[in-house]
C-alpha cells in the first residue's frame, strides 16, 4: 500500500492531469489532433506523468456530448473503471474517479471506489459531482432537483457508514436502505481522499463538510484568493481543513508567439462553435460552475478547455504563473492538452524543473 495517498506528498504546488478519459480533453475544437481519448494512449500518458511524479490523474464524468460538429465528450470512459485500469498500469500516482452523486447508487459507489483503492494499493480518490446538466439526468430518467448538494451529503454519509463497517438501515430523503453493508473496506482509512468539484458557495459548503480538497475554477489568480479565503473560513467553521485545486488548460511552446498562434487556431479559427455555443449556454444556465462575467468576456477559454485558465507561453511563463497560484493559496492544478501524448512530454520536461527551481516542487 502507497505510505501515503500522492496528494498529501511533500510538493508544494501538485499537478494532476484532467480528462483524458474523454475525447477532446477540456477542448471544444475541431483540429484534426484532439485528444481522441484512445485507452492504449491514455495508458501512455498516465503512465508519462506517473514516471514524472506527477501526483494524480482524474477524469471527467460525462454521458453525454456537446453537440457541435464533434459531439465532444460523448466518447468518454466511466471513471470508476477507468480508475481501475489506471491503478493496475501505474505505480505511484493518485487515480480519481469522479462520480455523479444522482446517477450513482450509494452502494455501487462505495464497492466500486473500495476496490480500486485495493488495485492500486490506496492510491484511489473520489471527485463527488452533484451534476449540472439536465440532458444527462434525462438518460438516467433523473428530474434535476434543487436541493443536489443535501442529496451528496446523504450519499456521502451512506458510504462513510459502510466505509466504518456498520451493517445499518438509512431512512433518509433520498435513499431508504436497508441491511446495508459492505467489505472490503478501503485502504486508506477513514476513506479514500475526497475532491469536491464545484464553485457556488452551496458548492463550497458541501466541500467543507465532505471533502479533504475543493477543485474549482477562477477567472483571474486574483481573484481566485477571495475563494480560497471563503472556502477556508467555511471548512474552519465546521472543524476542518480544506484545500484548494484549480484547473488549467495549456499551450507550452519555446516562444510566447508560437503558443499565442497555436491557441488562436485551436480555440477560435477551428472551434467547434455550435458546441460552444450549447456548452456555454447550457453550463450558465444550469450550473454555478464560473464566476458570472466569464461567458461574456472568456469565449475562447470555453473552447480552449471548458472554461479553465489558460496558461498559454514559455515554459518560464507557465512556471511563472503557477508560482502566482500558489502564492494566491492554491495546493495544485490539473493541466489539460489539446493532445497529451504530443504535449505533455515537453511540459514535463521543461516546466517541471523551472517549479522545482522555485521551490514548488521537492519531489
Ligand atoms: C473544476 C470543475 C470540474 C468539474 N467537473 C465536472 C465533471 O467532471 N462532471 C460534471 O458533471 N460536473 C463537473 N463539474 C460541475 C460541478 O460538479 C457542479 O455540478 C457545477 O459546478 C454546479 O455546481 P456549483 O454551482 O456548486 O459549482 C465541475 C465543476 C468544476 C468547478
Amino acid at each position: 500500500m502507497a505510505a501515503t495517498h500522492p496528494m498529501r506528498g511533500p510538493n508544494p504546488f501538485k499537478l494532476g492531469i484532467f480528462s483524458t478519459n474523454s475525447d477532446g480533453g477540456l477542448t471544444l475544437t475541431k483540429v484534426p489532433e484532439r485528444w481522441p481519448a484512445l485507452w492504449s494512449e491514455i495508458v501512455e500518458v498516465t503512465q508519462m506523468a506517473d514516471r514524472a511524479g506527477l501526483e494524480f490523474t482524474l477524469p471527467i464524468a460525462r454521458w453525454k456530448g456537446f453537440g457541435g460538429e464533434m459531439n465532444s465528450r460523448e466518447w468518454s470512459f466511466e471513471t470508476l473503471t477507468f480508475a481501475a485500469g489506471l491503478a493496475a498500469a501505474t505505480q505511484r500516482i493518485g487515480v480519481f474517479a469522479t462520480v455523479h452523486v444522482p446517477m450513482v447508487h450509494p452502494v455501487f459507489a462505495a464497492k466500486a471506489l473500495a476496490t480500486v483503492d485495493h488495485v492500486s494499493g490506496g492510491r484511489a480518490g473520489l471527485n463527488i459531482v452533484c451534476g449540472w446538466n439536465p440532458e444527462e439526468f434525462g438518460m438516467f430518467g433523473l428530474p434535476m432537483i434543487e436541493n443536489r448538494y443535501e442529496q451528496g451529503l446523504e450519499w456521502f454519509e451512506i458510504i462513510n457508514r459502510i466505509y466504518a463497517g456498520e451493517t445499518f438501515d438509512h431512512d433518509g430523503q433520498f435513499h431508504k436502505l436497508t441491511g446495508v453493508s459492505g467489505r472490503p473496506a478501503p485502504l486508506q482509512r477513514p476513506r479514500p481522499v475526497t475532491l469536491n468539484a464545484a464553485f457556488s458557495p452551496p458548492g463550497r459548503e458541501f466541500a467543507a463538510v465532505a471533502a479533504d480538497y475543493l477543485f474549482t475554477t477562477f477567472t483571474e489568480i486574483e481573484k481566485g484568493k477571495e475563494h480560497i479565503a471563503d472556502m477556508k473560513a467555511r471548512a474552519t467553521a465546521h472543524g476542518r481543513e480544506v484545500g484548494v485545486y484549480t484547473t488549467c488548460h495549456v499551450v507550452c511552446r519555446p516562444s510566447q508567439a508560437e503558443a499565442d498562434d497555436y491557441y488562436e487556431l485551436y480555440a477560435s479559427t477551428m472551434a467547434d462553435t455550435a458546441s460552444v455555443d450549447h456548452y456555454m449556454g447550457q453550463k450558465e444556465k444550469f450550473s454555478g460552475s464560473h464566476e458570472a462575467d466569464a461567458y461574456r468576456l472568456h469565449r475562447k477559454r470555453f473552447a480552449g478547455g471548458a472554461g479553465t485558465y489558460p496558461l498559454i507561453g514559455t515554459p518560464q511563463h507557465l512556471a511563472d504563473e503557477m508560482v502566482r497560484m500558489h502564492e494566491a493559496g492554491f495546493e495544485g492544478t490539473t493541466v489539460s492538452f489539446v493532445n497529451f501524448k504530443d504535449e505533455l512530454p515537453y511540459f514535463i520536461e521543461t516546466v517541471l524543473p523551472l517549479l522545482q527551481r522555485a521551490g514548488l516542487r521537492v519531489a
